[in-house]
């Protein structure tokens, strides 16, 4: 079998419609190019629009430092998009027999380590793969609309895949931000459309049988259990449900429910009747508004959402937290290695440990960067650095931290939208419980300085909210660079305080 498998610098994508469109968004956001292929010319501007569309969100949902966007390109000629790529996602309609011709074409024109994985909702893999050329480097890939926001990507191996394979396509999917659940056995509509399914089948039921409206149970879901699934699903909810002997005690009490036939599951006749008061409904619930402007709302809160739940490093939040890990510790080995300085080696200049621009959004009604950006930006410098002497997710999970207590920054040129920036860190000062950095925000073009941040940081126990002595080592590579940049000017800002000149 061919070695699995390779960097995916250009993702291909088959199809290019709501779930392909989709795709493209996230590929790009994350820093991968994106050859895009479908039978309809007029896709290409339909993918662009949905590109363009998904953006606004994008931008919001975290600001670690982000490789460049990827380029997206489109193309009608399916096997020469095969023959560019180092990754296909199949995004056609959901057709069995569709979905095989088109993948065995397309296997043929790919290089046997090119992965090829496909969207299908609920068709399996083993069918899909039936013709292909290597199909041990097949799988299913079920991801989630709206693809560039929600991190599930469901990975289904058939008959013939690879575990290599499965494996690298899980890495791949990581790397964009994903979280990549692998389903054991391949089963019709794997595991989540199976749950989603079964929900479903139970709304058309109590619709059909007039029982509520399709708002009186979105209503059900939205107000009550909706809100504990973002974070944990029904059976650790259910375990909750037991009291202090958890599950056990759940099934004991609840279940001699399961014999009464409260669910049908077995769906109703999609007579004209149900679907007019299913199609009725739902246009009561949107109240005159467009898709795309519902679309939009879900966009936001679908962020909102994630932001939050990264705080308690759970559920969807927990892989954002772990993609800005990865993005802010690849930004200071870049910077480090750009400014040929690693912390506590070479440390006799000031630290280059951020790369960064000025996001779009980040940018006030003047053209400016926004005051509170440069906080912002002044703060990943400062976990850049502590992540290089050894303050990591690792240590303020051990109960160990350093907290913000004083900074002062001083505003010295314009860094206007799109501007390249970067950030230099000296270590003024350091003893068993504080460190003091001082911080320079350079506009790459001309190294102009932007602005400075001089900050006071303490150590505390976490779990005792006191101030605590930091760990030896951690205080030894702060130390280290402390003394290699002593020699140094003192800056002209540092130890300045906030007032009018005095006379
Ligand atoms: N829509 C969802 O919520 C969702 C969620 C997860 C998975 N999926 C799965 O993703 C797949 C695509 O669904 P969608 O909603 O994006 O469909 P869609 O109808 O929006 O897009 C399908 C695209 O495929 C193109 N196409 C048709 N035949 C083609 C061919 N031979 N070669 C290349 N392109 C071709 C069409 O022109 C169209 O642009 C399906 O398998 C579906 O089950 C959909």
């Amino acid at each position: 079998m061919a070695k699995m498998m390779r960097q995916v610098k250009t993702l291909g994508l088959l199809g290019t419609g709501v779930i392909g469109g989709g795709w493209a968004a996230r590929a790009l956001h994350f820093g991968i190019d994106v050859l895009a292929a479908d039978v309809k010319p007029e896709m290409e501007a339909w993918i662009r629009g949905a590109v363009e569309n998904a953006e606004g969100a994008l931008s919001r949902l975290t600001f670690a430092p982000l490789p460049p966007k990827g380029k997206l390109s489109f193309t009608t000629d399916l096997a020469a998009m095969a023959r560019q790529v180092d990754f296909i996602q199949e995004n056609i309609p959901e057709q069995l027999e569709l979905k095989q011709r088109v993948l065995a074409e397309v296997s043929h024109h790919a290089a046997s380590d090119v992965i090829i994985a496909s969207s299908t909702s609920g068709l399996m893999p083993s069918d899909l793969q039936r013709d292909m050329a290597a199909p041990e480097r097949f799988l299913v890939a079920h991801p989630f609309n709206p693809v560039y926001l929600l991190p599930l990507v469901e990975l289904v191996g058939g008959n013939a895949t690879s575990p290599e394979a499965l494996d690298a396509a899980s890495r791949f999917f990581t790397e964009i931000g994903m979280h990549p659940l692998k389903v054991r056995r391949e089963i019709p509509g794997h595991l989540t459309d199976r749950l989603q399914e079964a929900l479903w089948r139970e709304i058309l039921h109590l619709v059909n049988d007039g029982v509520a409206t399709t708002g009186e149970l979105d209503d059900s879901i939205v107000y009550g259990p909706g809100l504990r699934w973002a974070a944990m699903g029904t059976n650790l909810i259910y375990h909750l449900a037991g009291g202090e002997p958890g599950m056990r005690h759940m099934l004991k009490q609840f279940g001699p429910c399961l014999k009464w036939p409260w669910t049908k599951l077995e769906a109703p006749e999609l007579t004209e009747q149900l679907i007019d008061r299913m199609v009725e409904g739902t246009q009561a619930q949107a109240n005159g508004r467009s898709i795309r402007e519902i679309e939009r709302l879900r966009d936001d809160y679908l962020v909102a959402i994630q932001q939050v739940l990264r705080q308690y490093n759970i559920g969807a939040g927990s892989t954002l937290r772990a993609l800005e890990e990865r993005l802010y510790e690849r930004n200071g080995a870049a910077a480090r290695a750009g400014s040929g300085a690693a912390a506590g080696e070479d440390c006799a200049q000031p630290l280059r440990l951020i790369e960064t621009h000025v996001r779009p959004e980040w940018v006030d009604y003047n053209g400016h960067m926004t005051d509170s950006r440069y906080l912002q930006v002044f703060g990943d410098a400062t976990d850049a650095l502590y992540r290089s002497v050894g303050v990591d997710d690792a240590y303020r999970q051990s109960g160990r931290a350093l907290y913000a207590v004083e900074s002062h920054m001083t505003h010295n040129a314009e860094a206007q939208a799109l501007e390249p920036l970067y950030v230099t860190t000296r270590v003024v000062g350091v003893d068993e419980k504080r460190v003091h950095l001082f911080h320079c925000l350079h506009r790459r073009r001309d190294d102009a300085l932007v602005a400075t941040g001089e900050h006071i940081y303490l150590h505390v126990n976490s779990t005792a909210k006191k101030a605590a002595p930091m760990d030896p080592a951690v205080r030894a590579k702060l130390e280290k660079i402390h003394t290699a940049q002593a020699a140094l000017p003192a800056p002209v800002q540092v130890g300045r305080h906030v007032g009018m000149p005095r006379s």
